[in-house]
């Protein structure tokens, strides 16, 4: 059963082959990407009709790059897979336009996957794959989620951000000082030389009694310590000046106190999560799951509680085909194709 997957949600084109044949977890046969971040960096953010007609580029010239690592002519593939969303609808159109397609020429099953459900079973794809029962956290650029997962498709959302996601906590903050974009893996780089503590900027919802989030404040505290910094009035704009105006040192200690603020909440929760579900695993997914802090806070706790935890491999953290194609794979070997958002338990929304 070879499956062929297609990612074009945001800014990443990516193409996969797996082979989920028999019971064993899906075998990734070839796996191409394509980044835009290069092309959007100078609008400083994602520019959708961009992002759209750049996947049109790459979709096709990447699927024989995929099927040359395969050693297969596409006549091979029993079924095409998908990201139906979330997303952008440009974007996600020209992937499912060309899965669809691919499909009616072939004579063989398309299916959307659901994006989340891609980086929720990412895990799958490394050296050591997790056993189900486990809790995951999900912190990607649009999402922060606690689930409680059972099997492939057998999801219980235990919690949720009520504002910003965890991805954008850090884009948002990296923008106030003059990071550009993609703002996480550079405010993470630039906390580095700075100090953790230097400010106290807040944790909402940390004693909650929940599994919420809740990280749009914390783009405020920023704002309001940069103008501080910058010698602004807090009443002020926040323009793209402000940033220009603070040396490299403070900018790296407000760097690293927002990305601890952050990290602090997702690490709290998780184990929050943990204790409240009695489960032994953690399984780490999304974007933001590639922050080097995050993962040293949670092996760390992890490994006081006697906990197992997984993480994709680093260049499967953020968005690509590969974790599309297995998605589809899990779910054609547990009978669950296509998706559906009616099945009980399945509660993600595009
Ligand atoms: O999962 P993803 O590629 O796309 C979505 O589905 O949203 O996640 C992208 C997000 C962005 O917000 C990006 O800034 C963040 O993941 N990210 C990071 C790191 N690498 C990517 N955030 C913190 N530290 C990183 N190393
Ligand atoms: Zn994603």
């Amino acid at each position: 059963m070879l499956i062929l997957g297609f990612e074009s949600s945001c800014d990443e084109t990516g193409v996969a082959l797996v082979d989920a044949s028999g019971s064993a977890t899906p075998r990734l046969l070839g796996h191409a990407l394509h980044s835009q971040i290069e092309m959007h960096q100078a609008y400083g953010g994602v520019v959708p009709e961009l992002a759209s007609r750049d996947h049109i580029r790459r979709v096709l010239p990447l699927t024989d790059s995929v099927m040359q690592q395969a050693g297969l002519p596409l006549s091979a593939v029993d079924a095409i897979a998908y990201t139906r969303g979330p997303g952008l609808a440009g974007a996600l159109l020209v992937g499912s336009g060309v899965a669809c397609a691919m499909a009616m020429a072939l004579g063989k099953p398309a299916m959307g996957v659901h994006h989340l459900e891609g980086h929720l079973l990412s895990p799958f794809l490394s050296a050591d794959p997790p056993e189900f029962p486990f809790v995951a956290l999900l912190v990607s650029g649009g999402h922060t989620q606690l689930m409680r997962v059972d099997g492939v498709g057998r999801y219980q959302m235990l919690g949720e951000t009520i504002d910003d996601a965890a991805g954008e906590a850090f884009d948002k903050s990296a923008k106030l000082l003059g990071l550009g974009y993609p703002g996480g893996p550079a405010l993470s780089r630039l906390a580095q030389q700075g100090s953790p503590t230097a400010f106290k900027f807040p944790r909402p919802l940390l004693h909650s009694g929940d599994l919420d989030f809740s990280f749009a404040g914390l783009k405020t505290a920023v704002l309001t310590q940069v103008k501080r910094l910058a010698n602004e009035r807090p009443e002020g704009p926040a323009t793209p000046q402000l940033a220009a105006a603070l040396g490299l040192a403070q900018k790296a200690d407000v760097a690293a106190s927002a990305q601890a603020a952050i990290v602090d909440v997702l690490v709290k929760k998780s184990m929050a999560a943990i204790a409240s579900t009695g489960l032994t695993r953690l399984v780490v997914a999304g974007g933001v799951g590639a922050n080097a802090l995050l993962r040293e806070q949670l092996n760390a706790e992890c490994e006081r509680r006697s906990l197992r935890v997984h993480y994709p491999e680093l260049h499967l953290c953020t968005d690509n085909g590969a974790m599309i194609a297995l998605a589809a794979g899990l779910r054609y070997q547990a009978g669950l194709m296509p998706t559906t958002l009616s099945e009980p338990g399945y509660r993600f929304d595009v």
